[in-house]
């Protein structure tokens, strides 16, 4: 997330959906429009210029940016943000996902996966939410979605993330959704005029299908 830069063709799918769908879902069909996965307490889309308000709201905060790229901090900035983050997906480098909580409409927050090398072998993945959402399961929820359409749909085979090491709960989520930490990268981020150390937390592809067999024994 550190390092990565902050309509309407919704077809609609749940979680199940998602993962049986995902492997007819071609390049050029998320480069379209993302797909609207729909978890068990939100649902995940493209973003919308409209997002622009509740996105400065939530994310534009001291707690929530303290250990991320700056984000925008006007409703102006947010939109050419979003309408950046359409470009980038429409070139088939970069997702963008909102986080909509159930019985809501707006976005409360962002999970972001960039390809770190042409074909989308190697992926960063990142995210933030409005603080009033943290610790409500909305975090894990989300994650599984992306995680899941990073190696189903888009076929990943590593997918990265970085965390300052003083970013306890970016560090808390990575390790809970099932990210090994491979290293300590040392003052590889830049925030406030100061280098930071960051965490390296990966998932590759046998992990991945690790974690959907244990879900599934879960589930029957
Ligand atoms: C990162 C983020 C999306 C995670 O969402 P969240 O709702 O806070 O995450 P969760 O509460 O589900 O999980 C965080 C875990 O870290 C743990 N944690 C919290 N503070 C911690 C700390 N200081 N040290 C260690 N673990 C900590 C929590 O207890 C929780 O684990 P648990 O559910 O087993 O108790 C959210 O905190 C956020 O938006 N932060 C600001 C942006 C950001 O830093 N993004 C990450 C960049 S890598």
């Amino acid at each position: 997330m550190e390092k990565m830069p902050f309509r309407d063709s919704e077809q609609t799918m749940d979680v199940q959906a998602v993962i049986q769908a995902a492997s007819q879902l071609t390049t050029s069909d998320w480069r379209q429009s993302l797909p609207v996965m729909k978890g068990t307490k939100v649902t995940l889309r493209d973003l919308r210029l409209s997002d622009a308000p509740s996105l400065l709201a939530m994310l534009a905060t001291e707690e929530v940016a303290r250990f991320i790229s700056p984000p925008p901090t006007t409703v102006e900035g947010f939109e050419r943000f979003i309408a950046w983050t359409h470009r980038e997906r429409a070139a088939g480098r970069y997702a963008c996902f909102a986080v909509v909580v159930d019985g809501t409409d707006t976005a409360v927050g962002l999970f972001q996966i960039r390809q770190l090398e042409p074909g989308w072998g190697t992926a960063e993945w990142g995210f933030a939410l409005g603080s009033p959402y943290w610790g409500t399961g909305v975090f894990l929820d989300g994650a599984r979605l992306v995680v899941d359409f990073a190696f189903e749909a888009i076929g990943v085979h590593r997918l990265e993330a970085r965390a300052a090491v003083q970013n306890g709960r970016g560090n808390g989520a990575l390790r809970k959704v099932g990210a090994v930490q491979e290293g300590v990268l040392r003052k590889s981020f830049l925030r406030n005029g100061e280098y930071l150390d960051q965490v390296l937390w990966t998932i590759v592809d046998e992990d991945w299908r690790q974690m959907v067999e244990v879900r599934k024994e879960r589930v029957h």
